[in-house]
């Protein structure tokens, strides 16, 4: 079976994350969507709550699950069977620091990283600038599916 992982924070999912999914969606038998649980980084939602955010949103993908982990993602890759680590890339400006983490992960344990290009419509979109964006009370509805932008309003509203 070929298996990739869509790994990520996803504090919130946007688009831009979905289109990836979805690609990949069509390149592998399944997919997993992986949010990093990191205890370094505050985030806006929780764990739990990011794997039901993105479950509900990728509900209509049938060979996506949603899954969480620690630590390297080499050593989830292998436990899971996973040949492949699939990425977006946004502009150029992802490109060093990305290049050098799928080395790190090729040569650690010969897990492969595919980039994808973002679609141009998605290419400004991240998490960061979605969670300033509803801080301030601006509109992210052309960013996030809806339910996620309910979320993220109740969110910042009980802030
Ligand atoms: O959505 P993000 O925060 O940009 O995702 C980054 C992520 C989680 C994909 C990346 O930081 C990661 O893979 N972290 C796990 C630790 C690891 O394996 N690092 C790579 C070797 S240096």
């Amino acid at each position: 079976m070929r298996r990739a992982v869509c790994p990520g924070s996803f504090d919130p999912i946007t688009y831009g994350h979905l289109d990836i999914i979805e690609r990949a969606s069509r390149h592998f038998d399944e997919v997993i969507v992986a949010v990093l649980e990191n205890r370094t980084k505050s985030s806006l939602f929780t764990v739990d709550e990011r794997i039901s955010m993105i479950s509900e949103v990728t509900k209509k993908f049938s060979n996506v699950r949603v899954d969480s982990w620690s630590g390297l993602l080499v050593d989830y890759c292998k436990s899971n069977s996973v040949q492949s680590i699939v990425k977006g890339l946004r502009a150029v400006s992802d490109f060093d620091y990305e290049l050098q983490m799928a080395q790190v992960n090729l040569q650690g344990s010969g897990v492969e990283t595919m980039f994808m290009a973002t679609s141009p419509t998605h290419s400004f979109l991240s998490s960061s600038l979605v969670k300033e964006l509803a801080h301030y009370g601006g509109d992210v509805s052309s960013m996030v599916p809806p339910s996620i932008n309910e979320a993220l309003k109740r969110r910042v509203a009980g802030k």
